[in-house]
């Protein structure tokens, strides 16, 4: 659904929220019982007040287009005829700003994993942050830039770990990719000269295993268990070009690998004389307690250390970096210079400024609280509606998660019955390469991007799957 305002128009604000929702009602495109956002969200993404949503909202519930339920939001009417649509009511596009809305929940749930609440991304403290680092930046600024990345937004970043992690590293160390993909593809391609082989957490996350893959690298697994990688099953595999590693929380089982392990990892490296690669995608999302500590801060020598700002706050900035013990600084610059000379430097100035004006963290504190009362709301629908016969694994962080349901498997057949439900669900075993019957009623759910309703219907959906005879 698109709203439409223009803030110069003589058509106020409210009568142009009103027009467009009775417009997409009468067109057929908002149909009965749809859900709409709520009015703050609305009024959030548009940056405007919400009480001027909240009275366009009135204004059609009072002529029947909505229904207002207290607690559970404002649906569609049901038995409006539709017309065709008003080109007099239509806003012109340019200068306007323009927001996509979710859809309804009678589509497809899917519980896709990594998917943030793009709803809530602070559109209007973002704006405000780029326009002034705009204003700030000095016209060098528009030339190239180093392939290390921005200067400044190395230092923030330096002095942003070291406020919210307690890592201790030098701006120098840092190197601004874009999004962890392309830290893990630079990496693969600078480490591959010096052994053939690379170990790799198994289950882990398929696109990186390509990753790794693409870069004529042989893989191996290691086992996890539920504190993450299982270190004794790493001696009978000596001699690799690198280890991936997620040790903050195990992609995607959730596991926190506990400091006895960790330093094993490390006596490993060294031992072998090779690299760890610590991917800490979605550590700040951590529900109870503090992010737990980084790898890198026991051994900067061994550990390269893999952020990104895809999940903390959205991907579609690609933005990500790489620590670089001071060996690898060199060769690494060499590389990307060669690769793309460097990452789209503009937005790196933006983020900058966002970080050091505080809108990051205060984003992540909010989003914290909203994704964690999200994932409450899953544990609660599972067990209302199957109770006792799951398991949650892992620890309560990160935008999804992974849930045993015992004496399920999840093979092909049921996983047809499930999407004929409209709900897509992630079969673990697909993320296996090892054993993959260890791991048959395993599924991931992914939660952050859907709404509370649509979390409902989602388990209610999968649990009537589930119950089905036959299965
Ligand atoms: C474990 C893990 N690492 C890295 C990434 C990639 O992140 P980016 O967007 O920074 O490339 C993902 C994406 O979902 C992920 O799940």
């Amino acid at each position: 659904m698109w709203i439409t305002i223009e803030k110069k128009s003589d058509c106020s604000l409210m009568r142009q929220i009103y027009q467009q929702i009775r417009d997409l009602i009468l067109e057929g495109q908002l149909a009965p019982a749809e859900k709409l956002p709520s009015t703050r969200q609305l009024a959030t993404n548009l940056g405007i007040s919400r009480s001027t949503v909240l009275e366009a909202y009135n204004q059609l519930i009072a002529e029947g287009y909505l229904i207002g339920n207290h607690g559970s939001g404002t649906v569609v009417s049901s038995g409006i005829d539709i017309v065709s649509p008003s080109p007099k009511t239509a806003v012109k596009k340019h200068s306007a700003t323009t927001v996509t809305v979710k859809a309804s929940t009678t589509s497809v749930i899917n519980f896709q994993s990594g998917v943030i609440d793009s709803s809530r991304f602070p559109l209007s403290e973002w704006k405000k942050a780029y326009q002034r680092s705009l204003d700030q930046i000095p016209e060098t600024a528009f030339g190239y830039h180093p392939s290390a990345g921005v200067s400044t937004l190395r230092q923030t970043i330096a002095a942003y770990l070291r406020r919210t992690r307690g890592l201790t590293c030098s701006p120098d160390q840092i190197m601004i990719v874009s999004g962890s993909t392309q830290g893990l593809a630079l990496i693969a391609t600078l480490l591959k000269d010096r052994k053939k082989t690379v170990l790799i957490e198994d289950p882990t996350h398929p696109g990186l295993r390509q990753i790794i893959e693409r870069a004529k690298l042989n893989l191996i697994g290691i086992p996890v268990d539920d504190q993450g990688l299982l270190i004794d099953s790493l001696t009978s595999h000596p001699n690799p070009a690198f280890i991936y590693t997620t040790p903050s929380h195990q992609y995607p089982l959730g596991g926190i690998l506990p400091i006895q392990r960790r330093q094993k990892l490390i006596q490993y490296a060294i031992a072998n004389d090779t690299y760890l690669l610590e991917d800490d995608y979605d550590s700040e999302f951590r529900f109870e307690g503090q992010p737990v500590s980084s790898l890198y801060e026991l051994s900067p020598d061994r550990v390269i250390y893999l952020g990104t700002f895809s999940k903390i706050l959205t991907p579609a900035i690609r933005l990500g970096y790489l620590i670089l013990p001071d060996q690898l600084i060199k060769p690494y610059l060499e590389l990307k210079k060669y690769s793309d000379v460097h990452t789209e430097a503009l937005t790196q100035y933006a983020l900058a400024e966002f970080i050091e004006s505080g809108g990051l963290e205060k984003h992540i504190w909010r989003m914290k609280k909203i994704y964690a009362k999200k994932r409450q709301c899953l544990i609660d629908e599972l067990s209302r509606h199957y109770p006792d016969k799951f398991e949650i694994k892992g620890h309560a962080a990160g935008l999804h998660m992974v849930v045993r349901f015992n004496g399920v498997v999840f093979a092909p057949p049921l996983i047809d019955r499930i999407n004929a439900r409209q709900v897509q669900v992630y079969p673990i075993a697909n993320y296996v390469f090892g054993n993959k019957a260890a791991y048959g009623s395993d599924i991931l759910l992914g939660y952050a991007h859907l709404t509370f309703a649509e979390i409902t219907t989602g388990i209610t959906r999968l649990c009537a799957a589930l119950r089905e005879p036959g299965f």
